[in-house]
């Protein structure tokens, strides 16, 4: 017996049948699942019920106090028809980092993914088979005491939506423009920058539209003490290929620890290249350029997947990366893990979750 109660809606949506035109998270599938948390009680009313809004009490905690944090993943349809995850426990794991750091309720990643894998189940006519396109899966955890005094809320509401998504830049697979951040930071260690909170993004939307004004795709944010080394892009981790070696940012405290980097660190040395997590300047990532010795630049997420980085304007200095072309490395690794994601290839790492 399913531990989640199933809600039937009335009418089913209607689909986008042109996948072309998804563009990123903007529909919504028909059902989503929701549970509740009560101090004491553990988690209850565990629900697939039909997509619609919440009745919120105006006090409700998340509105002021910003208690909230989401995780991304992706349902992907591979060609013989299964449908995949890939690596969902390890996003509810590190829900539950964000979720300690927050102060918020711990889930069981176990329950969670057998309520997703239901749910999803339910959805499948809504995952996407064109290439490049999936089902985009949000799950969120908010405070719902109505209660004004700051404290850690006593009640949780957890819900997943679906949304079948094309790729996360207008530009999808080519060179995307970054700017690089100097006067604000986005996260410092101690902070809640390894946390998926929602107010680590609230806070870098104004540097975004600045960005944005001056014809750039998303900042590049540098460390909060000393405004010198990478930390990473708005929704994904960075990686610089120089004199061939693959060398991203350590993990500090400050900047998320991302699924698709850790995926690409350990895909990367499989395939032979050298990986470094270390730090480093953007002075010696604009010092290898003048070189010659900056091959590619890229970024890696869930919804980015693996994005080439063709331009980066720091303090009014601009490089052009790799002739602002998709680099051999960039596009090696996002075929190699979007095969493993949509199952054309061998998993030799056991990442891929067959949704049955
Ligand atoms: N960094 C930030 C700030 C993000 O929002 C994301 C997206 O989730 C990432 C990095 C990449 O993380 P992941 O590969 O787990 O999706
Ligand atoms: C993801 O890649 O899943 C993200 O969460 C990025 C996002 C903020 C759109």
């Amino acid at each position: 017996m399913s531990k989640f109660t199933f809600v039937p809606r009335e009418e089913l949506k209607t689909k986008q049948p042109d996948s072309s035109k998804l563009g990123f998270g903007k529909l919504f599938t028909d059902y989503m699942l929701t549970a509740r948390y009560t101090q004491g009680q553990g988690w209850h009313d565990h629900k697939i019920e039909p997509y619609g809004p919440f009745q919120m009490d105006p006090a409700s905690m998340v509105f002021h106090y910003g208690q909230a944090m989401f995780e991304g993943m992706k349902a992907y349809k591979a060609p013989d028809g299964r449908t995949l995850l890939f690596r969902p426990l390890d996003n509810f794991r590190r829900m539950n980092h964000s979720g300690e750091r927050m102060a918020m309720a711990q889930i069981d990643p176990d329950e969670m993914l057998e309520g997703l894998v239901e749910l999803i189940k339910k959805e499948a006519a809504w995952i996407p088979a064109d290439p490049g396109t999936s089902l985009y899966i949000r799950p969120t955890m908010i405070a719902t005491d109505a209660a004004l005094g700051v404290h850690a809320s006593k009640t949780y509401l957890f819900f997943i939506i679906l949304s079948p998504v094309g790729p996360y830049y207008a530009a999808g697979f080519n060179p995307v423009k970054i700017y690089v951040e100097d006067e604000y930071v986005r996260a410092v260690r101690g902070g809640t920058g390894f946390t998926k909170c929602a107010g680590n993004y609230a806070a870098s939307i104004l540097a975004g539209n600045v960005a944005e004004s001056k014809g750039y795709t998303q900042v590049l944010w540098l460390d909060g003490v000393e405004r010198k080394y990478i930390e990473e892009v708005g929704a994904m981790n960075m990686f610089f290929v120089i004199d061939g070696e693959l060398v991203t940012p350590p993990l500090r405290g400050s900047i998320l620890p991302g699924i698709t980097r850790d995926s690409v660190i350990k895909l990367a040395t499989h395939l032979g290249y050298k990986v470094s997590e270390r730090l480093i300047s953007v002075e010696e990532v604009f010092e290898a350029h003048a070189q010659g010795r900056l091959n590619e630049a890229f970024g890696t997420g869930t919804a980015a997947v693996v994005s080439p980085v063709g331009e980066l304007n720091w303090d009014g200095k601009v490089i052009t990366i790799n002739n602002m072309e998709n680099g051999p490395i960039a596009v090696r690794l996002y075929e190699e893990l979007t095969g493993i994601q949509y199952g054309r290839k061998a998993d030799p790492f056991g990442w891929v979750y067959e949704v049955k």
